[in-house]
């Protein structure tokens, strides 16, 4: 068993720094060990962690168990569970041009409050992605016909997208959302790869860099979002968000757990030229 820094959050906080993107997290930690990890954790890739919370619940920690390219994620969710806009510091409004948001339905202080948070965003011009995650609770209470047009890039898996919309097949749930699209929907469809549908439905569909040895998929989705973000902060074209996410999605495979693969920017660029043939244009 290994003991390291998790959350899709703090995956894509460490992954986007490590790309050379400025990040700072803005989550809740208790006073505790695991607390204590996830600061030093972040610190140690250059994510800012002034905006980090102590709460006086313990720090959230998963148990995550790897088969393949799946996996069981068994979560305590703790101080994740607690933080609401209440504890963000309203200066992060005032400093970020884009803001991430990912496992809502983990973080009910989140979801509770993601309407506000998302006008607070629109009303500094800030730009805004969001991957829902899984529910465990299958309850998929997320208001796509209020929020998404709020959202500038929606970024969800295949699975999360069917049952958000209660849609069994892929295209009806794809048409369920898109006339709400902000701008643009990432869909990450694993091994497969991933479509961009834009609001006006027009859409590019990008088969993944398959890697043929997976170490483990922890976390694919979570550094494709890095480097789609990274991309998109940076004002590169969408077709080179897209192709960028799905690289680093690749990457993300090439060696164990959420963050292995990205040491460094020069790292992920040496991965990226060697196993898939690719530069990554950041
Ligand atoms: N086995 C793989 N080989 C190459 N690329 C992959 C592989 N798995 C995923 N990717 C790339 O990473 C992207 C994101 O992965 P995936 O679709 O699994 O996201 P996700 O379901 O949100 O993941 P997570 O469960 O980590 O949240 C895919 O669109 C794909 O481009
Ligand atoms: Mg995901």
């Amino acid at each position: 068993m290994t003991v390291t820094l998790g959350s899709s959050t703090a995956i894509f906080a460490a992954n986007a720094a490590s790309l050379e993107s400025r990040v700072c997290f803005v989550g809740m930690i208790g006073r505790d060990p695991f607390g204590a990890l996830v600061r030093t954790s972040l610190e140690a890739r250059g994510v800012d962690t002034r905006y980090l919370v102590e709460g006086d619940v313990p720090t959230g920690a998963s148990i995550c168990m790897s088969y393949g390219e799946d996996r069981a994620v068994l979560t305590y969710q703790g101080a994740m569970d607690v933080m609401g806009l209440g504890d963000i510091n309203p200066e992060v409004f005032e400093e970020t041009k884009h803001i991430h948001l990912s496992s809502i339905f983990m973080q009910s202080g989140v979801l509770r409050d993601l309407e506000k948070i998302l006008d607070l965003a629109a009303a500094k011009g800030i730009t805004v992605s969001l991957d829902t995650q899984w529910d465990p609770v299958e309850k998929w209470s997320f208001d796509y016909n209020r929020l998404l047009p709020k959202i500038t890039v929606f970024m969800p898996n295949e699975k999360e997208l069917r049952c958000l919309t209660g849609k069994d097949d892929l295209e009806s749930a794809i048409a369920e959302v898109r006339p709400y699209l902000g701008f643009a929907m990432m869909l990450k469809c694993g091994s497969k790869g991933s479509v961009l549908i834009m609001k006006d439905g027009s859409r590019t569909n990008l088969p993944a860099f398959l890697n043929k040895d997976v170490v483990d998929a922890i976390g694919a989705g979570d550094s494709c979002n890095a480097g789609f973000v990274s991309a998109f902060v940076k004002g590169l074209p969408l077709r080179e968000c897209q192709r960028t996410g799905n690289l680093t999605g690749a990457v993300n495979t090439t060696a164990a757990g959420g963050t292995g693969a990205f040491a460094s920017l020069e790292a992920v660029r040496k991965v990226c030229l060697n196993r898939f043939g690719q530069e990554i244009n950041l």
